[in-house]
């Protein structure tokens, strides 16, 4: 399976900024990425176009949306369309992630029907699972994962579930590891991916080997190898060390 590696690059990054980044990872990744791997830029909204125009044409550097509303268009202010996100070059949309789910209080529920829009709009989903602090230690590991993934993925019609193979992607990412500095240990992720790519099996069957589960939470240079190596991890997930290409790119060749 091909190894995805995303840049999560948050509520950072003026648009000079931003092309600057996209530039150095296009020039860096113009002869290939390392190991083919897959690299997805998820930019902030007023940064998409310009980061889509720097990487266009660079074969397995993508780019993508970090929210969006699930409608086509109407009354929704503030709000950003998946029609508008293709129109300013994104091809990805994340869902469920954490701070979405913690600071702007997103629910299991709404995670799901972004989640079915955006593929049923023909993008590449991202949806992001995983536990708090008081979750894991509560023993609740497996039944947050289950909660997020079943009410995300159980709802998909066949069409969308045909879809799945070449156009969905799980980050695990335990909440307590994100921008903390504290990764999990390779047990940890071993675990809650193991648990992770069961929960899909149950939902899904046979298909469910062919998606690819991130780890994120932490990821840098120093760390990345070693996670990137685990059984059932296929790929990383990278916020902070996403920021400067130089890190990124360490990772993305670790
Ligand atoms: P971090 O963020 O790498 O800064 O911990 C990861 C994420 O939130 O996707």
């Amino acid at each position: 399976m091909q190894k995805i590696i995303a840049a999560n690059w948050k509520m950072h990054k003026i648009r000079p900024q931003a092309g600057e980044t996209a530039a150095e990872l296009a020039l860096a990744l113009k002869g290939g990425t390392p190991l083919e791997r897959l690299a997805v830029v998820f930019a902030p909204f007023t940064d998409l176009a310009v980061v889509a125009d720097a990487v266009a044409g660079v074969k397995n550097l993508e780019v993508g949306a970090q929210n969006f509303y699930p409608e086509e268009q109407g009354a929704f202010t503030g709000e950003i369309s998946p029609a508008m996100v293709r129109d300013a070059g994104g091809e990805w949309l994340l869902t469920g992630h954490s701070e979405r789910r913690h600071i702007f209080d997103e629910s299991d529920a709404l995670v799901a029907r972004k989640t079915a829009y955006g593929l049923e709009k023909g993008f590449k989903v991202m949806l992001c699972v995983g536990e708090t602090l008081e979750e894991r230690e509560a023993g609740h590991l497996r039944d947050v994962l289950d909660r997020q993934l079943r009410t995300a993925i159980e709802p998909l019609d066949a069409t969308l579930r045909a879809r799945l193979p070449q156009s969905f992607a799980i980050a695990y990412e335990p909440v307590w590891a994100i921008g903390t500095g504290k990764v999990a240990g390779p047990a940890e992720v071993l675990d809650a991916h193991l648990v992770t790519r069961n929960i899909l099996t149950d939902i899904l069957g046979v298909a469910a080997q062919d998606l690819p589960i991130l780890y994120g939470g932490s990821v840098k240079p120093d760390n990345a190898g070693a996670l990137i190596n685990l059984d059932n991890v296929d790929g990383l997930l990278v916020g902070g060390a996403s920021l400067e290409a130089k890190s990124f790119l360490q990772i993305l060749g670790a």
